[in-house]
Protein backbone atom coordinates (compact mmCIF):
# COMPACT_ATOMS: atom_id res chain seq x y z
CA UNK A 1 0.00 0.00 0.00
CA UNK A 2 1.04 3.44 -0.67
CA UNK A 3 1.73 5.78 1.90
CA UNK A 4 -1.23 8.17 0.12
CA UNK A 5 -3.69 5.05 0.08
CA UNK A 6 -2.83 4.76 3.86
CA UNK A 7 -2.95 8.42 4.68
CA UNK A 8 -6.25 8.60 2.80
CA UNK A 9 -8.16 5.86 4.17
CA UNK A 10 -7.01 6.73 8.23
CA UNK A 11 -8.17 10.37 7.79
CA UNK A 12 -11.77 9.29 7.67
CA UNK A 13 -11.21 7.88 11.05
CA UNK A 14 -10.15 11.28 12.31
CA UNK A 15 -12.12 12.66 16.02
CA UNK A 16 -12.28 16.25 14.98
CA UNK A 17 -15.84 17.24 15.85
CA UNK A 18 -14.84 20.61 16.91
CA UNK A 19 -12.34 22.10 14.49
CA UNK A 20 -14.08 19.13 11.48
CA UNK A 21 -10.56 19.42 10.19
CA UNK A 22 -9.80 15.81 9.23
CA UNK A 23 -6.24 14.93 9.03
CA UNK A 24 -4.64 11.11 7.85
CA UNK A 25 -0.79 10.83 8.53
CA UNK A 26 1.36 7.46 7.05
CA UNK A 27 4.68 7.24 8.09
CA UNK A 28 7.20 4.43 6.37
CA UNK A 29 9.26 2.33 9.06
CA UNK A 30 13.04 1.33 8.05
CA UNK A 31 11.33 -2.26 7.91
CA UNK A 32 8.87 -1.17 5.11
CA UNK A 33 6.24 -1.11 7.55
CA UNK A 34 3.49 1.74 7.34
CA UNK A 35 1.87 3.38 10.62
CA UNK A 36 -0.97 5.61 10.33
CA UNK A 37 -2.40 7.99 12.74
CA UNK A 38 -5.21 10.78 12.70
CA UNK A 39 -6.32 13.85 14.87
CA UNK A 40 -8.01 12.86 17.86
CA UNK A 41 -9.37 15.73 19.56
CA UNK A 42 -10.69 16.18 23.12
CA UNK A 43 -13.60 18.72 24.38
CA UNK A 44 -10.67 19.65 26.43
CA UNK A 45 -9.57 21.20 23.35
CA UNK A 46 -5.57 21.36 24.47
CA UNK A 47 -6.05 17.22 24.94
CA UNK A 48 -6.47 16.87 21.07
CA UNK A 49 -3.29 14.55 19.71
CA UNK A 50 -2.07 15.34 15.89
CA UNK A 51 -2.66 12.93 13.14
CA UNK A 52 1.45 12.27 12.70
CA UNK A 53 1.62 11.98 16.83
CA UNK A 54 -0.35 8.91 16.14
CA UNK A 55 1.00 7.26 13.23
CA UNK A 56 4.35 8.00 15.36
CA UNK A 57 2.97 6.59 18.80
CA UNK A 58 2.24 3.42 16.58
CA UNK A 59 5.48 3.05 14.76
CA UNK A 60 7.09 3.30 18.60
CA UNK A 61 4.62 0.70 20.04
CA UNK A 62 5.22 -1.76 16.95
CA UNK A 63 8.88 -1.72 18.14
CA UNK A 64 10.30 0.63 15.36
CA UNK A 65 12.20 4.23 15.95
CA UNK A 66 13.19 5.08 12.53
CA UNK A 67 11.12 6.54 9.73
CA UNK A 68 12.42 7.40 6.47
CA UNK A 69 8.92 9.04 4.70
CA UNK A 70 6.13 10.40 5.60
CA UNK A 71 2.93 11.47 3.95
CA UNK A 72 0.06 13.84 5.63
CA UNK A 73 -3.40 14.79 4.20
CA UNK A 74 -6.39 16.73 4.84
CA UNK A 75 -9.32 18.59 3.26
CA UNK A 76 -7.43 22.11 3.10
CA UNK A 77 -6.90 24.67 0.11
CA UNK A 78 -3.00 24.62 0.30
CA UNK A 79 -1.18 21.08 1.30
CA UNK A 80 -1.73 20.44 4.69
CA UNK A 81 1.47 21.81 6.90
CA UNK A 82 2.23 19.74 10.25
CA UNK A 83 2.60 21.87 13.08
CA UNK A 84 5.59 22.82 14.49
CA UNK A 85 5.31 20.30 17.45
CA UNK A 86 4.71 17.48 14.97
CA UNK A 87 7.90 18.80 13.33
CA UNK A 88 9.96 18.29 16.23
CA UNK A 89 8.36 14.95 16.04
CA UNK A 90 9.07 13.71 12.98
CA UNK A 91 12.78 15.04 13.68
CA UNK A 92 13.07 12.65 16.53
CA UNK A 93 12.52 9.72 14.59
CA UNK A 94 14.39 10.61 10.82
CA UNK A 95 17.18 12.00 9.44
CA UNK A 96 17.40 15.56 7.99
CA UNK A 97 16.87 14.55 4.34
CA UNK A 98 13.52 12.57 4.89
CA UNK A 99 11.26 13.22 3.04
CA UNK A 100 7.74 14.89 3.74
CA UNK A 101 5.12 15.02 1.75
CA UNK A 102 2.24 17.56 2.15
CA UNK A 103 -0.86 17.12 0.12
CA UNK A 104 -4.72 17.68 -0.28
CA UNK A 105 -7.73 15.32 -1.18
CA UNK A 106 -8.20 16.90 -3.85
CA UNK A 107 -4.10 16.24 -4.94
CA UNK A 108 -2.60 19.63 -4.20
CA UNK A 109 0.66 18.71 -3.43
CA UNK A 110 4.58 20.05 -2.28
CA UNK A 111 7.49 18.05 -0.37
CA UNK A 112 9.83 18.88 1.85
CA UNK A 113 12.66 17.63 3.80
CA UNK A 114 12.40 17.45 8.08
CA UNK A 115 15.38 20.08 7.64
CA UNK A 116 13.64 21.96 5.76
CA UNK A 117 10.54 22.06 8.10
CA UNK A 118 12.80 22.28 11.03
CA UNK A 119 15.60 24.16 9.87
CA UNK A 120 17.54 24.60 13.21
CA UNK A 121 16.24 21.49 15.14
CA UNK A 122 16.68 21.12 18.67
CA UNK A 123 19.11 17.61 18.99
CA UNK A 124 20.62 15.33 21.38
CA UNK A 125 23.88 17.79 20.29
CA UNK A 126 22.50 20.22 22.37
CA UNK A 127 22.32 18.48 25.56
CA UNK A 128 26.03 17.51 25.25
CA UNK A 129 28.30 19.12 27.83
CA UNK A 130 25.97 18.29 31.10
CA UNK A 131 27.59 16.01 33.60
N1 LIG B 1 -3.75 18.75 12.73
C1 LIG B 1 -3.09 17.58 12.52
O1 LIG B 1 -3.55 16.52 12.95
N2 LIG B 1 -1.94 17.61 11.81
C2 LIG B 1 -1.44 18.72 11.19
O2 LIG B 1 -0.42 18.61 10.52
C3 LIG B 1 -2.13 20.01 11.33
C4 LIG B 1 -3.25 20.05 12.30
C5 LIG B 1 -5.04 18.71 13.44
C6 LIG B 1 -5.04 19.18 14.87
C7 LIG B 1 -6.50 19.55 15.05
O3 LIG B 1 -7.24 18.38 15.40
C8 LIG B 1 -6.95 20.00 13.67
O4 LIG B 1 -5.98 19.50 12.76
C9 LIG B 1 -7.06 21.51 13.52
O5 LIG B 1 -5.91 22.15 13.97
Amino acid sequence: MSLLTAATKVRENAHAPYSKFKVGAAIRAASGNIYVGCNVENVAYPEGTCAEAGAIAAMVAAGETELIEALVIADSPMPVSPCGGCRQKLAEFGVPDVKVTMTTVAGNTSEMTLAELLPGAFTQEHMEGES
